[in-house]
């Protein structure tokens, strides 16, 4: 067995993070042979609930969960922490755009960003769940000056499962044939799924499902999945959220699969025309605990004006919280 590395969870109570415990202290997300120390972060409130969660997490006498705690304090749920999953925030209910939690979900980030500032591993690999997802990770970055601000990143990657999920069900293929899918940009519904680079057991994908359903079914589906989910379910999405978490950090920390890259929201570092620091999802690779970047894929007219129209919301986030950052 390796050397225990610290996960903290924020939000464990929540209905992501009750997907997202059991799975990662399972060893599902950094494999059998690493042992895990699981740090819980609640509010007060949630408090009762979280020990709960403990008693379930200790009575499933997972080999790889070496320590858990809960707490409600971030500066001991971020000590030594080696990734912070940040899912604890407000949910939006039906009718409502990601971007309207901004200011009531931005002021959990900038005191978390604090907290790992002072106290987390300075190598801190941080996922951001909570919405609006990519302008949280902003947030947190900027208020953490001391940790690697490549290390903010922000899920985007349940938008690619279910990109690649799409184009399976239309082709009438296995998920696996599907690859090199994108995401750019923000999640949100001005998000741009791509498929111009996409293959479907190695032919070009949209020779296979055709331009039209690509414009006309396939982006708004994706872009709206996660209404459509609320709108069926009455409360968001939360099994495929902690399963897409779980693949965004095993395939960060672990590599992600040889011949196809996956999605993730990083901070640009001027790719694309997209200006640095801005935290937008880009095709990337990950090898030995690194992404990289995608590079020299062509863009044409159509993909250009999509991934403008996402980086402008972008930016428009962020000058609403310019006060938090
Ligand atoms: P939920 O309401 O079921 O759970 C949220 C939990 O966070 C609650 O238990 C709450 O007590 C806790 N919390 C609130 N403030 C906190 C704080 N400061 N510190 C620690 N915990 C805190 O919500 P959920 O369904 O689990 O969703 C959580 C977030 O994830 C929401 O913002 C949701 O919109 C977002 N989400 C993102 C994606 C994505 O793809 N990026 C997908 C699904 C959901
Ligand atoms: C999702 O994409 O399912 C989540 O971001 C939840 C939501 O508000 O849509």
């Amino acid at each position: 067995m390796k050397k225990p590395v610290t996960i903290t969870i924020t939000g464990a109570a929540g209905n992501i993070g009750y997907a997202l415990a059991f799975r990662v202290a399972s060893g599902q997300m950094l494999g059998a042979d690493q042992p895990i120390n699981l740090n819980l972060l609640e509010i007060s409130p949630a408090l009762g609930t979280v020990s709960g969660v403990v008693m379930e997490l200790h009575d499933c006498a997972f080999a790889t969960l070496n320590r858990i705690s809960a707490t409600d304090d971030a500066k001991i749920a971020f000590r030594d922490c080696d990734y912070a999953m940040l899912v604890g925030a407000r949910p939006r209910g039906p009718g409502m755009e990601r971007k309207d939690l901004l200011l009531e979900n931005a002021k959990i980030f900038s005191a978390q960003g604090k907290a790992m500032n002072e106290v987390a591993s300075r190598d801190v690999r941080v996922l951001v769940v909570g919405n609006p997802a990519n302008t949280n990770s902003l947030i947190a970055q900027r208020n953490a000056p001391a940790l690697n601000p490549k290390n903010f990143t922000a899920m985007t990657r349940l938008d690619h499962n279910r990109g690649r999920a799409q184009v399976a069900l239309k082709a009438g293929v296995a998920v696996a044939d599907v690859r090199h899918i994108i995401i750019w940009g923000n999640h949100s519904g001005t998000q741009y799924p791509d498929l111009h680079h996409a293959t479907i057991s190695g032919k070009p994908a949209l020779g296979v499902v055709g331009d039209q359903w690509f414009r006309e079914n396939y982006i708004p589906t994706v872009q709206q999945r996660g209404a459509a989910v609320i709108k069926a379910r009455g409360t968001s999405s939360a099994a495929s959220a902690a399963a897409a978490a779980i693949d965004h950090i095993h395939d960060w920390a672990l590599g992600s699969a040889s011949g196809d890259w996956v999605s993730m929201a990083v901070p640009s570092d001027g790719s694309y025309g997209i200006a640095a620091g801005v935290i937008y999802s880009f095709p990337v690779t990950c090898q030995n605990g690194q992404y990289s970047i995608v590079q020299g894929l062509p863009i044409d007219d159509f993909s250009r004006s999509r991934m403008q129209a996402t980086y402008d919301e972008l930016c428009e986030e962020r000058d609403g919280v310019k006060d938090l950052l």
